[in-house]
């Protein structure tokens, strides 16, 4: 476990230096994140300064994954108050970032907790009242992940000791549950930094992600922290799990249902098929506010996002001469669909590695963990 006291802070990560994936910059109210389309080849930051920019933000991916859509969300909320502070703008602010992504629960969550902390507040405060919950929306996404990391070192501690001496653990991961993700830690890579850290032999398989690959920014991340890993195309899994080369599987989540079933990037489910039928174990990270105690089935109730067949017909990458540029990879005239996420039916998931500890992915699992959540989801039914 993170020895008591040491600082939920991580070390430093790019170019000798600390970085969060969002933060206040300027006299405080210039908002500034990673660009990460623009990743792994350039390392750019770009500023937000308008609720618009904030959106598109959002939108385009320049900020994705669950938890850093929810802080983008809320200062996205901070930068609209500066344009104007009435209650209708407060509430069209709300309804133009929320309708920016609608699969990640911890949108809507993020901005219901912004409209709680400016609602009945005077409109002269509320600019500052906006950054202040803001900032520790995002100080709380940090300390949450932390916690999901020392949880899930436990898990990793106890299946290392049963690999014979000079073998590494391996772990496979889909998508990017990692800090960039989220404020900082990340999900489903925080155990892999603590684990990291305290020198426990780990190798970690990273699936390429189709069709954003967004497996790129979790070999980057690995990388600047010298976390062994390798590469692998997405239909990869299910043979190194066949071959005993996965010893066990941990994804994040962008909406977790009442019911432990859990929607991620689209492929999760295929590697959670494969686990089970290699008996792997298949673990899913998640913070409380990626889950939706309204939902039960979460196959008909999580909205899947669909997203611009582009990225699926075209990959940008860096050329020889050391350009970013977009090619095509299949003929014109093929219709092309682009589903972003997929369900996982909790069934298939060995556990959900929460802040508040490893729960069973059922509602008992989850209610046990977050009772007064889960009992005001059942009065609301
Ligand atoms: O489409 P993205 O890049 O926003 O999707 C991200 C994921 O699916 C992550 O795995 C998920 O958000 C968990 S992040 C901590």
């Amino acid at each position: 476990m993170l020895p008591v006291g040491r600082s939920a802070e991580r070390e430093v990560k790019v170019d000798g230096r600390h970085y969060r994936s969002i933060w206040c910059a300027g006299e405080g109210q210039a908002v500034e994140v990673i660009d990460q389309p623009r990743l792994p080849h350039l390392f750019e930051v770009r500023a937000l300064e308008s609720l618009e920019d904030a959106a598109q933000a959002i939108e385009s991916m320049v900020v994705r994954g669950a938890p850093l859509i929810g802080a983008a969300a809320a200062y996205g909320v901070a930068l609209a108050m500066r344009e104007a502070t009435s209650d209708e703008a407060l509430e069209r602010a709300c309804r133009r970032l929320l309708s920016t992504r609608p699969t990640a629960a911890n949108l809507r969550w993020a901005l219901e907790e912004m409209l709680a902390a400016l609602r009945n507040r005077h409109r002269d405060e509320r600019v500052e009242a906006a950054y202040r919950r803001a900032a520790q929306l995002c100080d709380e996404d940090v300390e949450l992940n932390a916690a999901i990391g020392r949880h899930g070192l436990a898990i990793l501690q106890d299946l290392a000791s049963d690999k014979p001496p000079g073998q590494p653990l391996n772990v496979l991961t889909h998508c990017n549950a990692g800090w960039l993700a989220t404020v900082d830690w990340g999900t489903a890579t925080a155990p892999l930094y603590l684990a990291h850290d305290l020198g426990l032999d780990l190798h970690v398989w990273v699936d390429e992600t189709r069709p954003r690959n967004q497996g790129a920014l979790t070999a980057w991340e690995l990388g600047h922290h010298g976390v062994a890993h390798t590469v692998i195309a997405d239909n990869t899994g299910g043979h190194l799990m066949q071959h005993g080369l996965v010893d066990v599987v941990i994804t994040g989540s962008d909406r977790t249902t009442g019911t432990g079933d859990v929607a991620n990037k689209i492929g999760t489910y295929l590697k959670a098929l494969a686990a089970r039928d290699n008996a792997i174990p298949f673990y899913v990270a998640l913070p409380s506010p990626t889950i939706d105690f309204s939902l039960g089935d979460g196959l008909s109730g999580i909205p899947i996002e669909q997203r611009d067949p582009a990225e699926v017909s075209g990959v940008t990458g860096r050329t020889e001469n050391g350009d970013i540029a977009r090619v095509e990879v299949f003929a014109p005239g093929s219709a092309v669909a682009n589903y972003a996420f997929d369900v996982t039916p909790g069934r298939l998931v060995t556990g959900l590695i929460t802040e508040a500890g490893v729960a069973p992915a059922s509602p008992e699992g989850l209610a046990a963990l977050f009772p007064q959540r889960a009992r005001a989801a059942t009065q609301q039914r």
